[in-house]
Formats: structure tokens, sequence, C-alpha cells
């Protein structure tokens, strides 16, 4: 292929010929966002997995994302560029440590992270993602006590949002948990006006700084918001795309990390995918994701119950 525009043309093609749908997170590179079907956060693209009629469904995220579009769709074939893009968070919580915790804790309702493995979610008693936590919290009795896994400082901002007393798994983001805050000082320090956009997957000593907190595309909502608006933004780069698109007279900076590297604000995971691997997937339908009847049922319930509640 002579340019991208070829290899997308062709992805494009080869995708209407087998039927198939392609969902991209955010954080996947600016022109794997654009041969998508469908881009957006990790509820939205679990929801949109959930409805597609589509024969199959290319995954363009990470492991876990394409194993929750699997567990609702267990008769479609699924596939994903790079069967290695994990997560550190899902690699944070292996399932038999989970099942210990859980045994050890057997009074508290176990709330997931939707940034966890299969096996982990089948030991789950609901799963949440950064835009529906607060309301799924909110959702249990009083009483009850909660064990919310495996994000450390989601949990820590979710307790303070909800006010309940949460026993967390002590999980992170390799992304979220570097960002600089000697970086985001000068930054802000720079542009005064500027509106300090974050995930809650960053630690509370970068929140404490933020006018806006949430899911992806709850700070692209927020930043179409506020037209021709300075953004100091925390969280993965590949999310200014989106915001560029819808507000072109805005201006983003994205914090660096503090390890100060130039692409630490890319998730190592998400990027691990290309152009030519996801035209070699869609080609191939490989590599597959595939999983055990049995972790598919059980892990099915607890993502069933939080599309309920959301
Ligand atoms: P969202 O659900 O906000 O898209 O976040 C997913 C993620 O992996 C953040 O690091
Ligand atoms: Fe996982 Fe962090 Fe990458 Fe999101 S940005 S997929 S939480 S490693």
């Amino acid at each position: 292929f002579s340019d991208y525009r070829d290899l997308s043309c062709e992805i494009r093609d080869i995708s209407k010929k087998k039927n198939a749908v392609i969902l991209a997170h955010y954080y996947q590179d600016e022109e794997i966002q654009e041969i998508a079907d469908f881009v957006g956060d990790s509820l939205e693209l679990s929801k949109k997995a959930a409805s597609t009629d589509a024969e199959i469904i290319v995954f363009c995220g990470v492991f876990f994302m394409a194993e929750v579009a699997k567990i609702l769709n267990p008769n479609k074939r699924v596939i994903m560029p790079d069967i290695n893009a994990g997560c550190s968070l899902a690699e944070s919580c292996r399932a038999e440590d989970f099942k210990k915790f859980r045994h050890a804790h057997e009074d508290c309702f176990a709330i997931t992270y939707i940034n966890s493995s299969a096996e982990v979610k089948y030991h789950s008693d609901i799963i949440c993602t950064s835009s529906n936590a607060v309301k799924i919290i909110n959702d249990v009795p009083k009483d009850q006590k909660i064990l919310f896994a495996p994000d450390r400082f989601l949990g820590e901002f979710l307790k303070k949002e909800t006010g309940r007393d949460m026993l967390l798994w002590h999980g992170s983001c390799v992304v979220h948990e570097n960002f600089s805050e000697a970086n985001l000082i000068d930054l802000s320090t720079r542009y005064k006006d500027a509106h300090i956009i974050a995930h809650p997957e960053c630690p509370g000593n970068l929140l404490k700084y933020a006018h806006c907190i949430g899911s992806t595309t709850h700070l692209l909502r927020y930043s179409a918001a506020h037209p021709g608006s300075k953004f100091i933004v925390l969280t993965e780069e590949g999310l200014v795309h989106q915001m560029k698109k819808a507000s072109p007279g805005s201006e983003f900076y994205v914090v660096d990390s503090a390890q100060g590297c130039e692409s630490c604000s890319k998730c190592p995971y998400m990027r691990l995918n290309t152009l030519e691997k996801l035209y070699k997937c869609i080609t191939d339908e490989l590599p597959e994701i595939t999983m055990s009847a049995e972790i598919i049922a059980g892990a099915r319930k607890p993502i069933e119950a939080m599309m309920r509640a959301s």
C-alpha cells in the first residue's frame, strides 16, 4: 500500500464484504479511530457490542474490552489486531488472588471495574465503568459492605464521591498514575484560564486540581460544551483527536509523564494495535477471542447487572 489511505480503504472494503463492525476506543491511533464504525468509551463500546447485528466484531481496544464483546456475543467471531494489548489494571488483579480476597471478605458485595479479566468478572457481583460507577455504588443498600477492584485511585475517588467506605484492591493504570504534578502546575500557571480535565484513574494529588473529572466520553462532552477554550488534559492523549474534531477552536495541552518520556501519555497496550495489524486481522479473521462457556456464562451475569443499572 502506498500510504495509510489505501490501507484504510482496503480495510473498509473487506469489513463491508464480511459484514464486520469495527469498534474503537478513544485511546487508539487517530487513523484507527477514523476508520472505525464506532468510537467510544468502554461502556458505550460494550453497549454497541451488545446491540450489533454484524457477523464479526473487530475490536480495536484492549483485551478486556474484546472479552466483554465476546461474552455478550458468544456466537460471533470477535477479533482484535493485537492479542497482547492488555491493561495494567487487569494484569494487577489475577483471578486466583481475587478469589482469595473475596473469600476473606465474604460479607462484601464485589463491584469490579470493567478493566479486569473475564475470570475476575466471573467472581464479581457487578461490573462498572468510570461513567456509571457512582450510580452503581449508590444503588447498593447503605448497610452492605463493598469491595472495589482493581483500581485503587478510581476507588479512592469513588469513596469521596459517594461517601461510601469500600475495601480497595491495589491496582493502578500505568498511564494515569504517572502524570507529572510539576508539569500540571507549570501548565496551569502558564494557561491560567485553562480547564483542567482528568480521568478518575489519576491519583488524588492530580485530581484535586481538576475542574472536570469523568470517563473519556464525559471529558469529551465537557470540552465540546466549552468551545474556544484551553484544556489541560490528564488522560491518554488519543482522546484529544476527538476533542479537536469536536472543538477545532480550542487548545489542548496533555500533561507530561513524571517519567519524562514523550510517549508516556500513550497507553502502551492500546497502541500495540496498528492499521497494518488491523488489516491483517480483518483479512485473516485472527487473532480471535475465545473462552470457555463456563467463564462466558459466569462473567455475563455481572456485566448484564451493570447494563440493567446504567
Ligand atoms: P473509559 O471507560 O473512560 O473509556 O476508560 C477506559 C480506560 O481504559 C481508561 O484508562
Ligand atoms: Fe489500562 Fe491504563 Fe491503558 Fe486504560 S490507559 S487500557 S487503564 S493501561
